[in-house]
């Protein structure tokens, strides 16, 4: 098998978990970790290495940017993370800062690599990546709501008490608060989610819309308790590097860039996208009804207008 490089830019709570994920799941041979605290990058990857004995051989170094050079994945967590009753759009103008510098150095090590935009607003950020490097924009990929969409489907099998991965159902838009639950396109081992609902004989008004509201304020949720997320969404990344090294051409709602599909344009954005060796292979379309068609342009103008107003 390919040796296959990752590296990860920001050694924060995001950034480590990824890293750790990363070498549980064996998916690269090779983990670099950067960090402007190089000394923070370099605890991590000590904490992390001393662990590969027990799963497999993954070489996990801190390193310069330089160092992740020629690497398949650069993955980019780097920036201010949401702070207390802060929204992931609060980060904008902070963390776009940090990406016009960041980008650049990054690209011109990696002129072949795939970029995965993690830091929040990750939609805005994704985007930015993309008109910053000048790669193609299958190569620039969000994590977007692949996350969002995890916890839609454990919240449905928790509320079931079924196993989340005979859920299928998708979280789109906004990494954020103008989300969309597909409730049109959900099912249960094939079972649409109306019909299996039916069958639960559960007498909750608004049961839908509970769920969807769960998930959208997931993040706050957790970072009201313990200050951050980061191990969700570390699982998340490490999907979406599996996919991708693997050539897996799995369907997962990352934040690809939209070209026409479902009626928006020149915006990064969630939506079902099939994820290969090459980055983005194809972004699917299928009718959405008709509120959630509405629901997903209203997401679409919030993020093209947060861009136009950063002057980018
Ligand atoms: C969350 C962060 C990753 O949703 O935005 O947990």
């Amino acid at each position: 098998m390919k040796a296959n490089k990752i590296s990860v830019i920001g050694a924060g709570n995001v950034g480590a978990a990824t890293a750790f994920s990363l070498m549980m799941n064996k998916v690269a041979s090779e983990i670099v970790i950067y960090d402007i605290d190089h000394k923070k990058a370099e605890g991590e990857a000590l904490d992390i290495y001393q662990g590969t004995s027990l799963v497999a051989p993954v070489l996990v170094n801190a390193g310069t940017i330089e160092d992740t050079k020629d690497s398949d994945i650069v993955i980019i967590t780097a920036g201010a993370a949401q702070k207390p009753g802060e929204t992931r759009l609060d980060l904008v103008n902070k963390n776009i800062t940090i990406y016009q510098k960041l980008i650049p150095e990054i690209v011109a090590q990696n002129p072949n690599s795939i970029l995965l935009v993690v830091s929040n607003p990750v939609d805005i950020l994704t985007y930015i990546t993309w008109k910053i490097s000048g790669f193609p924009k299958e190569r620039v990929i969000g994590s977007g709501t692949v996350l969002d969409t995890s916890r839609f489907k454990s919240s449905i099998a928790r509320e079931f008490n079924i196993d989340a991965r005979n859920v299928h159902g998708y979280i789109i838009g906004e990494h954020g608060d103008s989300e969309i639950a597909v409730y049109s396109r959900t099912n249960i081992g094939g079972i649409t989610f109306d019909e299996y609902y039916k069958k639960q004989r559960i007498k909750e008004k608004g049961f839908k819309e509970r769920i969807a509201k769960e998930v959208k304020n997931a993040a706050y949720e957790i970072i009201s308790r313990k200050g951050y997320t980061n191990y969700a969404v570390a699982v998340a990344v490490t999907r979406i590097c599996t996919a991708i090294l693997r050539d897996e051409k799995s369907i997962l709602t990352t934040s690809s860039y939209l070209d026409g599909q479902y009626h928006v344009s020149d915006v990064y954005l969630s939506t079902p996208t099939i994820i290969g060796r090459k980055g983005v292979l194809e972004i699917l379309e299928f009718d959405l009804a008709a509120e959630e068609q509405l629901a997903f342009e209203e997401s679409a103008n919030i993020i093209k207008n947060m861009i136009k107003e950063s002057n980018l």
